[in-house]
C-alpha cells in the first residue's frame, strides 16, 4: 500500500503540474498537441500531400526525411533551410550538403499552401519539415512517433553554417561523432539516424574518391567490397557521371527497414560516413551488430533519435518555466464532491490536505463542455492530463539553465532514482524500493542509469493503470461537470 502511494504520489508529481502551465502559460516548448485547437486538421493535411507526393515517386520520403536532418543541424529546427535568397539572406540551399542533392522543396510547398488555407499563419514550416519527416518514414515501412510541435520559423539562414555543421560523406568517424555531439547527439543516434540510408539515393560524387583513391594512394577503399566497388565504377567513372544516381541500400532501396546495417557488416555500405560505422569504433559496430539482428531495436531506437533531432533548439513562444505551476497542482485522484449519497474521497487520509490540481480539471472539463458537451468523460480527462502533463515535463527537465527553480526541478525529477540508490528518498515507501527487494533495487538501478529505459516502463505502467476497471459502454455516464453526478 504504501509502496503504490508512493508510486501514485510520484506519478502526480510528473503528471499534473504541467496542465496548469499549459493552460496559464503559452508555454514555449513542444508537445504534439500543439495544433490540436488552432488547426485540428494539421496532422491529417501534412500527411495526405506526402503521402500523395511519395505515390508518385518512392524516393520522395527518402528527401523529405533527409531535408529535417539538414535543417535541424543549422541552427536547429527553424527551417532555415527553406528560406530562399532574398535581402540579407543567403539561402542555405547553396551549400556544398545541399547544392544539386537537398530535394522536395516543391512538396513542403504544397503542404504550406493547403496548410495557409485551412488555417492562415498557424502551422510553422519547421514543424511541417518535422512531420513530414515522420510521415515520410512511416510510408516507407518504418517506425512511427509523436512529433512535438510548436517550432517557429527562423528569420534568417546560415550557408556557413550548413557548409560546417553537417557531417560530409568523407568526414572521419571522429569529426562526424562530434558533429552530432555539438547538436547534443550521441553514438546511438548517429549510427541510428544514419539508418535513414535504408532509403534513397547518393550521386556518384559523395562516394567516388572510395571507388579510386581513398587516401592519396590512387588505391579504392579497402574497407569496400571489392567486387561491389568494380560494379559501382560501371556508372561512377573517375571523372565525369557526378549526378549518376545510386541506391544507398541496393537490397531494398525504398523500404525502410534494418538492411543497410546488415549491407555496413557485408563491407557494402555505400558512403565513406556509412562504412566508418563498422570500421572504426568498437562501441558504433557493436549497435550496427544490434541492429542488423534486430529491426524492432533499430526501429525503437530512431523513432527516438528523431524526437531528439527534432528537439535540437527550436525557436518557442517562451521558454520560461515557472516552478510555482509546478506545486500548484499535483495529484488528483478523484474529484466528485460531497453530493447525494456520495461521500468524497478527497476527503480520504491520502487525499485531505494533500491532492490537489482540482481546479485546472474543471477548466480542462468547462472548456471540453463548451467544445462538446456530455462526450468527454472526467475519467478520460484525467488519463489524458496526466500523460500530456508527462510529456511536458520531459521537455521542462531538458532547459536546464541557472536559475534555481530549474535546478529544483531537475533534483525532483531526473535524479529520483539517483536520490533512492544514494539513500535520499524522501518517504519510507521511496527507499523501500531499494532496500526490500534485490527485484526492485535492481530495477531502480537500471532506470538510474537509462533515463530511456525508464521512460519506456513508466509509459507503459502508465496505459496499464489507466487500464484499471474502467466504466465502459453503457455503464457509468459522461458528467457535466467532474465534482458532481448528473441529476437525473
Ligand atoms: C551521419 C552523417 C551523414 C552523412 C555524412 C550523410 C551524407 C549523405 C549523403 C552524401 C547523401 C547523398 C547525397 C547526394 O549525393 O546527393 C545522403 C543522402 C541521404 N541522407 Fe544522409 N548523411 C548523414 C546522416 C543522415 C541523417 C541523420 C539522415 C536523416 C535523419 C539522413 C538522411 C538521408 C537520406 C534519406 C538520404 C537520401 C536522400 C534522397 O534520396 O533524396 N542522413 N546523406
Amino acid at each position: 500500500m504504501a509502496r503504490s502511494m508512493s508510486f501514485c504520489i510520484f506519478i502526480a508529481l510528473l503528471a499534473f503540474a504541467p496542465i496548469c502551465f499549459s493552460f496559464k502559460n503559452n508555454n514555449g516548448n513542444l508537445y504534439p498537441q500543439y495544433y490540436y485547437k488552432s488547426c485540428p486538421k494539421a496532422q491529417e493535411i501534412v500527411k495526405s500531400v506526402v503521402a500523395k507526393a511519395v505515390a508518385k515517386e518512392a524516393r520522395m520520403a527518402a528527401s523529405l526525411l533527409r531535408l529535417h536532418f539538414h535543417d535541424c543541424f543549422v541552427k536547429g529546427c527553424d527551417a532555415s533551410l527553406l528560406l530562399d535568397s532574398s535581402r540579407g539572406i543567403v539561402t542555405e540551399k547553396g551549400s556544398n550538403p545541399n547544392k544539386n542533392s537537398a530535394r522536395g522543396f516543391e512538396v513542403l510547398d504544397d503542404i504550406k499552401s493547403a496548410l495557409e488555407k485551412e488555417c492562415p499563419q498557424t502551422v510553422s514550416c519547421a514543424d511541417i519539415l518535422a512531420l513530414a519527416a515522420r510521415d515520410s518514414t512511416v510510408l516507407a515501412g518504418g517506425p512511427s512517433w509523436e512529433v512535438p510541435l510548436g517550432r517557429r520559423d527562423s528569420r534568417s539562414a546560415s550557408l556557413s553554417g550548413s557548409n560546417n555543421n553537417i557531417p560530409a560523406p568523407n568526414n572521419t568517424f571522429n569529426s562526424i561523432l562530434s558533429k552530432f555531439q555539438r547538436q547534443g547527439l550521441d553514438l546511438v543516434d548517429l549510427v541510428a539516424l544514419s539508418g535513414s540510408h535504408t532509403i534513397g539515393n547518393s550521386r556518384c560524387t559523395s562516394f567516388r574518391q572510395r571507388l579510386y583513391n581513398q587516401s592519396g594512394k590512387n588505391k579504392p577503399d579497402s574497407t569496400l567490397d571489392q567486387s561491389y566497388a568494380a560494379q559501382l565504377r560501371n556508372r561512377c567513372p573517375k571523372s565525369g557521371g557526378d549526378q549518376n544516381l545510386f541506391f544507398l541500400d541496393f537490397v531494398s532501396p525504398t523500404k525502410f527497414d534494418n538492411s543497410y546495417f546488415k549491407l555496413l557488416l557485408a563491407s557494402k555500405g555505400l558512403l565513406n560516413s556509412d562504412q566508418v560505422l563498422a570500421t572504426k569504433s568498437q562501441a558504433s559496430l557493436a549497435l550496427v551488430k544490434q541492429y542488423a539482428e534486430n529491426n524492432a531495436l533499430f526501429f525503437d531506437h530512431f523513432a527516438k533519435s528523431m524526437v531528439k533531432m527534432g528537439n535540437i533548439s527550436p525557436l518557442t513562444v517562451s521558454s520560461v518555466i515557472v516552478l510555482e505551476d509546478l506545486i500548484a497542482c499535483t495529484i488528483c485522484l478523484e474529484i466528485v464532491n460531497h453530493g447525494k449519497g456520495i461521500v468524497t474521497e478527497k476527503g480520504s487520509n491520502p487525499n485531505k490536505n494533500s491532492a490537489r490540481g482540482f481546479e485546472v480539471l474543471d477548466d480542462i472539463k468547462s472548456a471540453l463542455e463548451k467544445e462538446c458537451p456530455q462526450t468527454v468523460s472526467c475519467a478520460d480527462i484525467l488519463a489524458l492530463a496526466a500523460r500530456d502533463s508527462t510529456v511536458l515535463i520531459s521537455w521542462w527537465t531538458k532547459l536546464g539553465g541557472s536559475t534555481g527553480k530549474k535546478r529544483l526541478q531537475k533534483r525532483q525529477f531526473k535524479r529520483y532514482f539517483k536520490l533512492l540508490l544514494a539513500s535520499k528518498g524522501l518517504l519510507n515507501s521511496d527507499q523501500v524500493l531499494t532496500t526490500k527487494s534485490q527485484a526492485s533495487l535492481a530495477l531502480v538501478k537500471q532506470y538510474a542509469e537509462n533515463n530511456a529505459l525508464f521512460f519506456d516502463h513508466f509509459a507503459k505502467s502508465m496505459v496499464k493503470m489507466g487500464n484499471i476497471s474502467p466504466l465502459t459502454g453503457s455503464s457509468g455516464e459522461i458528467r457535466k461537470n467532474c465534482r458532481k453526478i448528473n441529476s437525473s
